[in-house]
């Protein structure tokens, strides 16, 4: 299979973690027989240092233009004193509105090896598996007006959705759920705004479609404690926006590092697969951030997008297989006896992994 993928490292350990996917991707392409083609782009940060803006329109035109988008994290505290509008966050913002990516898949899974990563109670977390669907491309994020009044004491933000954008991500959170449990939390506070009573419409007419799906309605300041409290309570949960940032964070807990979650922005004309986390500033080029979150978007890649689901799940086999043998980066704590290694060793190491499975299964199709 051909593939282009378009690489956008952004800023801080963004290219560091960048570099550990794209070395996996190369290490699936030589062992399956697929030609991958990387064209790398500045986006945020980089972006405005290297052509004057968050989004140069050079790296639009590069991802729409290709079959992927495989994006670091961007942010940096330079940019701090401005504008919304000029930070390096507007450029990932506005890329994934001009990809129309509008369904943000995060799945939350608690690995058995790094259940004892966690600083919630083993037996808490441990089997987790949830799906949260974040809708990307409306909300809070985006809804106009927006600003701030002249003499700089208010400023205002508009929280706005049409049923069109909720029934979209809802048809996308219930095809998932379809495949997985079959359970649907749908997180809203339609205790006090319009936008969740529209929300929890939109999601029950959905919902009479796929009848084999449970559905609940939950708040979402109770969500954030359940989901502490009994995550394995949890399968698919859908939410808008801002909600969505917030709770996937929080939900980070379970999986035992912020570093740890992958994502898929689905739906519009080109699908980018970046990691939850973002660009850690102070982290940057140490070699000590963990690229498994940019690692597991890659396998995201492999699977919504180019269909390569078994080596999309020798990526993942990979994964567990390297922090099952105790090699951990630095941000997942605990356990004795454990290795902890650099950003690159680790990718060495789950790239080792992905070719000995590969080789395995080519030793097991010749006999
Ligand atoms: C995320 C990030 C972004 C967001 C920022 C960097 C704009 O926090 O992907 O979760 O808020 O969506
Ligand atoms: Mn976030």
């Amino acid at each position: 299979m051909r593939l282009n993928i378009t690489i956008l490292p952004g800023d801080g350990v963004g290219p560091e973690v960048t570099a550990e996917a794209v070395r996996v991707l190369c290490t699936v392409a030589d062992a399956y027989g697929h030609e991958f083609a990387f064209d790398e782009r500045p986006v945020g940060g980089a972006g405005i240092e290297q052509a004057g803006s968050p989004l140069p329109r050079a790296t639009l035109d590069a991802c729409l233009a290709s079959d992927a988008v495989l994006l670091g994290a961007v942010g940096s505290s330079q940019y701090d004193g401005l504008a919304a509008s000029l930070r390096p966050e507007a450029g990932l913002l506005a890329l994934r509105s001009a990809a129309g990516a509008f369904a943000n898949l995060r799945p939350v899974v608690c690995h058995e090896a790094t259940a004892e990563c966690s600083p919630l109670r083993e037996e808490v977390v441990r089997g987790s598996d949830v799906l949260i669907v974040r809708e990307l491309t409306g909300g809070l994020y985006f809804g106009e007006p927006r600003g701030t009044e002249e003499d700089g004491a208010s400023a205002f933000n508009t929280m706005r959705y049409t049923d069109v954008e909720v029934e979209r991500v809802a048809r996308v959170a219930f095809e998932a759920a379809r495949g997985r449990r079959n359970k649907l939390t749908s997180v809203d506070k339609a205790n006090v705004l319009e936008t969740s009573r529209l929300w929890r419409e939109v999601v029950s007419r959905v919902a009479r479609e796929y009848p084999e799906v449970a559905v609940e309605h939950m708040y979402v300041d109770a969500c954030a404690m359940h989901l502490m409290t009994n995550p394995r309570g949890f399968d698919v949960v859908l939410t808008e926006n801002l909600f969505g940032d917030i709770l996937s964070d929080e939900a980070a807990v379970i999986a035992g590092s912020l570093g740890m979650l992958a994502s898929a922005s689905v739906g519009g004309h080109v699908d980018i697969y970046e990691p939850v986390h973002g660009s850690a500033p102070d982290i940057a080029g140490r070699d000590i951030a963990n690229p498994l979150g940019a690692i597991a978007s890659a396998a995201l890649l492999l699977r919504h997008t180019a269909r390569l689901e078994q080596e999309a799940q020798d990526v993942e086999a990979a994964v567990r297989g390297v922090l099952e043998a105790g090699y951990r980066t630095a941000d997942l704590r605990g356990g004795k006896g454990r290795c902890i290694v650099g950003t690159a060793e680790m990718g060495a190491l789950v790239s080792d992994a992905v070719a000995e499975l590969a080789d395995m299964r080519h030793a097991y199709h010749a006999v």
